[in-house]
């Protein structure tokens, strides 16, 4: 007897898996946002959430760094919104969207051309609404004692990518 399987509750969102790392210090989640550039791309959008001061900037630094080791800088973008860097086969656009005052300010920053072609970091994606592009890597930074949690939630394509991190 054939049998008819109920898929209607496999939402994207359900189709999500969590991974998490514990982040003791400063230098773990610079390491940590290091150890992550080596599975990203040109055309990848990383969602970063966490509350004031979660470590998001942190994350970013590392993996900036990681990607384009000329860079001795990495200032957090909130009062410009957008730095970016060049790595060897991409451009990275490192956005801080606290300050946006309405979401389609963004296409003034470019955002299409990052999303595009570039490897892009956003801080407080929220701001967007509903601009954020599908497939987005998406890494909540908790407070966890006198460290940090990063929770990554991930849709199949970024589970498959990332399996042994
Ligand atoms: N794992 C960690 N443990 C303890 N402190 C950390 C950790 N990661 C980062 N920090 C510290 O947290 C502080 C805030 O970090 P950061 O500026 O990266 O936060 P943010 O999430 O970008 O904040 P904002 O929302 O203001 O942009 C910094 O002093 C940083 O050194
Ligand atoms: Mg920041």
């Amino acid at each position: 007897m054939s049998q008819l399987y109920d898929c209607t509750h496999m939402s994207p969102e359900a189709l999500k898996t969590e991974m998490a790392f514990d982040l003791k210090n400063d230098a773990a989640t610079r390491a940590f946002g290091a150890r992550l550039s080596a599975y990203l791309n040109a055309g990848d959008t990383l969602c970063l959430t966490g509350d004031l001061g979660a470590g998001k900037t942190t994350l970013s630094r590392g993996l900036i760094r990681s990607l384009s080791p000329k860079t001795t800088e990495v200032p957090s973008p909130t009062y410009t919104l957008l730095q970016t860097y060049s790595a060897p086969d991409f451009d990275i656009w490192h956005f801080d969207l606290y300050r946006l005052k309405t979401p389609s300010e963004i296409w003034e920053l470019g955002m299409e051309d990052a999303i595009y072609d570039g490897l892009t970091l956003i801080e407080w994606p929220e701001q967007m609404g509903n601009l954020l592009p599908d497939g987005t890597l998406d890494i909540d930074i908790r407070f966890a004692g006198a460290g940090r949690k990063a929770l990554l939630s991930l849709t199949p394509a970024w589970k498959a990518r990332l399996h042994d991190l």
